[in-house]
């Protein structure tokens, strides 16, 4: 036994589900399964419904994490067609501006031009105004900033030729664009070529992206079904060929229930805040990553790309040599189930302080609702 302690996690793309999917996820039991991962702070996606593109939408959704969550939760706001540029006033408030430009689950996609644009010069004019660049790299928010959010990015599900335009965009405005779950070697090396030219982007890798592929696909079934779909053995090799490119290792952990998964058009998403620590974690065993590439990824690189603040005496303490098997059974999430069932992993948690209060024992959840934070709230 080798037990470790490390910094709370951030996972910086999360779908928590709250308001009108409850019966999949709420902010208590999202919140608990990030925890019992070793996560302590997460962001949360704009796809709820109603979706959070309005200031009243967003301070409802921002009410329900306060009186519910259980570890910190920073709030995207969403570009759609029906509310444009609503969300605005509130954008300091937001982690991100979320722009769904490729094939997804709910109605949030935008594929035109003309509002892509829109988005892009509204988001610079109010979230700061882009990044300076010095000596070619991008000066990040620091994490020290003080609330709200003076830097929120603009987060894209951009694929294939929507890569480009999303890039270019950015470039165009000088406003900060993180890429969500890359997923193809065509996507991963023109993400890194832009950042060699000093485009102001960032980007983010998913565990099932790292993990899986399509070669998994008959042995999931629709278990293995999410956007973007697993990639080919050649594209996964990519993702971990430009390891260097990726900024932040985040789930995308999007709960469904078993049944809903069993229809005949099963929704896509699969859960994954709470195994993102341990997969990580049986990949260094295996010599395949670092602890320090973990550390970056999912504390460092979120907190400076999101501004999320520090949270002070937060660490996890975790058995690095502890090897399990995951079931659907052991997990938090109110989905109840996991992609990676039946798979042996090393890493267990065994204890989550969050500012200095004992929050997970290793079996039980021990914080009160409402005591994690939402974020970016105070002016
Ligand atoms: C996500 C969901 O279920 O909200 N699904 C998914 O397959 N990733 C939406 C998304 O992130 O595109
Ligand atoms: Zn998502």
């Amino acid at each position: 036994m080798t037990t470790i302690r490390i910094p709370g996690l951030i996972d910086a793309h999360v779908h928590l589900r709250e308001p009108g999917y409850t019966h999949k996820e709420d902010f208590y039991t999202g919140t608990a399964a990030a925890l019992a991962g070793g996560v302590t702070a997460v962001l949360d996606m704009p796809n709820t419904v109603p979706p959070t593109d309005t200031p009243e939408r967003f301070a409802e959704k921002a009410a329900l994490a306060a009186a519910k969550a259980v570890c910190d939760v920073g709030l995207f706001v969403g570009a759609t067609t029906d509310q444009l540029d609503a969300y605005l006033p509130i954008a300091q408030h937001a982690c991100g501006l979320k722009i769904y430009v490729s094939e997804t689950f709910g109605s949030l996609r935008i594929e035109d031009l003309g509002l892509l644009h829109r988005f892009f010069r509204s988001w610079s004019e109010v979230a700061g105004g882009g990044w300076q660049v010095a000596g070619g790299d991008p000066v990040l928010p620091s994490p020290q900033s003080p609330v709200p959010n003076p830097r929120s990015p603009i987060a894209v599900h951009a694929e294939e030729l929507m890569l480009p335009v999303c890039l270019n965009l950015s470039h165009l405005y000088n406003v900060p664009l993180h890429i969500v779950h890359v997923t193809r070697r065509s996507e991963i090396e023109l993400i890194r070529r832009a950042k060699e030219q000093g485009y102001p982007v960032t980007c983010e890798v998913t565990p099932h992206h790292l993990f899986l592929s399509s070669d998994d696909l008959p042995r999931l079934g629709s278990r293995g079904d999410m956007r973007p779909k697993l990639a080919s053995p050649d594209d996964v090799a990519a993702l971990w060929e430009n390891l260097a490119v990726v900024d932040i290792f985040a789930t995308d952990h999007a709960p469904h229930t078993l049944t809903e998964k069993a229809l005949p058009k099963p929704p896509p998403g699969v859960p994954g805040v709470e195994t993102l620590l341990p997969l990580l974690l049986t990949a260094v065993h295996d010599g395949r990553l670092e602890l320090d590439d973990i550390l970056r990824r999912c504390v460092e690189n979120p907190r400076r790309i999101y501004g999320v603040p520090d949270q002070p005496d937060t660490f996890v303490d975790v058995d690095v040599d502890a090897r399990y098997e995951l079931s659907d059974a052991s997990q938090h999430t109110k989905a109840g189930w996991t992609p990676f069932a039946g798979q042996f992993v090393f890493g267990k948690v065994e204890k989550v302080t969050l500012r200095g209060q004992p929050v997970y024992d290793g079996d039980r959840i021990l914080a009160e609702p409402g005591s994690g934070k939402v974020l970016f709230q105070a002016v």
